[in-house]
């Protein structure tokens, strides 16, 4: 029988650390059932005491979501521990995930310690959350830089003190494959107890290693995988699931399975890129908009005479389906709502039937609706409580003149109106808008999402505004690209400290 593979997803909660991406309790409950759906086998819900928020959407999570493990992440710290116990308290299976950071300089810096308080740290943080659960991971901080011997001794004195299963983070990004796999294979060789136990990859994405590193581990040992949807993260981002999951399932000659249902994939993908609005980038492997686009007159010959030539994963395995029923100004509620529930989206009669009218008046302005768009107007509803509302929008502009806008704002029930010029049309309306809202706020960045199938498409706006030395994130989207770009700097202005 071959090996079984947990995977442990954390895109709720190394994924969700990302600057911009921070989702509310009901946007999570929305992804950790996805996640359930996709057949994750731990789901790390959060980090309960960094906020109210975090302790509030793992308590939420657990009521949610049935078979998966919940995990709530600490630091060894017995005030985390506690808050990490009762923030689980509903979870049906639950784990503490416990660590600190064992290379030489966490240590030193990080902690002003030395290595074998280190390992009673350890030791004490494990037997600790033991008391609460009897599953209870340790994560060694920076393990990828962590010399091996020591590593081998923190890992079996944490095996020792109750730990079910070790994680190895390459929490820098820094190890390349064969050094990772040795890594791991070196713990497997050399901590006496490690049968007690399943050791656990964490790679971090910074140099592009992440997949390699964590695929090395797993054929050196590792039993559990902890990736992302669509490899979100810090920074260069986590290792992502999809590619995982699919490597385990394209290559037979390695033998091991994993639970995932591979075909609920890409809605797991679309709806963690629209909830988080973070774009997949087009050439990502698995789910990026080009993964399986043959434009190379070479490949479609090859393609066309025998889809093996070139394609070496069915599209549909991972939940692309061509032939899914467009939808289109003639389709009808039962056919938006089945789309909803393929995405992995579930709604009230209510919401539906709101979703349903914005659908019919894009549906009027654009052929055909994409899941993105779909995505979009399910979401819509986040700018309902904005105390600030765009009314209306008017812009000139063309070649060889200057942009003029005037907008109307809606700021808490009153109504204000501004005119401005500006060197093109965003600018223009921008301008306008800085007269209604007289602040000290700059536009740091400002990303346009490629429009994907024709010029009636959704454009959808990133942006960041900075104010009162923080930076803010927002997000438009609309099928005229200047509404979207002030959508989203009003999004922004929205979620301003005041
Ligand atoms: O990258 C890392 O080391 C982590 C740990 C907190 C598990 O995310
Ligand atoms: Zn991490």
């Amino acid at each position: 029988m071959s090996d079984r593979l947990f995977i442990f997803d954390t895109t709720l909660r190394d994924g969700e650390q990302v600057p911009g991406c921070q989702l509310n309790t009901v946007e999570k409950i929305q992804v950790a059932k996805q996640l359930e759906a996709l057949g994750v086998d731990v789901i790390e819900a959060g980090f309960p005491i960094s906020s109210p928020g975090d302790f509030n959407s793992v308590i939420e999570i657990s009521k949610a979501v049935t078979w998966p493990t919940i995990c709530a992440l600490t630091r060894a710290v017995e005030k985390d521990i506690d808050v990490a116990a009762e923030a689980l308290r509903f979870a049906k299976h639950k784990r503490i995930h416990t660590g600190i950071g064992t290379s030489d300089s966490h240590i030193r810096y990080k902690f002003n310690s030395n290595r074998e308080e280190i390992i009673e740290r350890a030791v004490a943080a494990v037997k600790y959350a033991r008391r609460f659960v009897d599953d209870v991971e340790f994560y060694a901080e920076d393990a990828g830089r962590t010399e091996n011997e020591y590593l081998a001794r923190v890992v079996e004195a944490v095996i020792k003190a109750g730990a079910t299963v070790v994680n190895i983070p390459d929490t820098t990004g820094y190890c390349l494959p064969y050094e990772y796999g040795a890594k791991i294979k070196y713990l497997m060789e050399h901590v006496d107890n490690i049968d007690k136990a399943i050791l656990s990859t964490h790679c971090h994405n910074d140099l592009g290693m992440a997949t390699a590193n964590t695929i090395a581990g797993v054929l050196n040992g590792a039993r559990q995988v902890e990736v992302t949807i669509n490899g979100i993260g810090e920074r260069a981002g986590n290792t992502s699931l999809e590619e995982v999951a699919m490597i385990i399932k394209c290559h037979n000659d390695i033998d091991i399975e994993t639970n995932i249902n591979t075909q609920k994939i890409y809605p797991a993908s679309r709806m963690v890129s629209s909830l988080m609005n973070m774009p997949v980038q087009p050439n990502k492997a698995i789910v990026g908009r080009n993964a399986f686009a043959h434009s190379s007159g070479i490949h479609q010959d090859g393609v066309l005479k025998n889809v093996q030539t070139y394609e070496i994963i069915d599209p549909k395995d991972v939940g692309i389906d061509d032939n899914a029923i467009v939808l289109t100004a003639r389709s009808g509620r039962a056919a938006l709502k089945h789309r909803l529930h393929v995405l992995g989206v579930e709604m009230e009669q209510d919401k539906l039937d709101k979703v349903y009218e914005d659908f019919l008046k894009l549906a009027d302005k654009k052929k055909d609706i994409t899941d993105d768009d779909i995505l979009v107007l399910a979401g819509a509803d986040r700018a309902d409580n904005h105390h600030i509302k765009l009314d209306y929008l008017q812009v000139t502009s063309g070649v060889g003149v200057r942009s003029v806008a005037s907008l109307g704002l809606n700021i808490s029930g009153e109504h204000f109106e501004a005119a401005a010029s500006g060197n093109g049309p965003v600018d223009a309306a921008i301008k306008a808008l800085k007269k209604i809202i007289d602040r000290q706020m700059t536009l740091k960045e400002f990303t346009i999402q490629a429009i994907s199938k024709g010029s009636d498409d959704m454009g959808k706006v990133h942006m960041q505004v900075e104010y009162d030395g923080q930076m803010y994130y927002g997000f438009g989207a609309n099928t005229d690209i200047i509404a979207a770009s002030v959508e989203a700097y009003i999004d922004c202005i929205n979620k301003f400290k005041r």
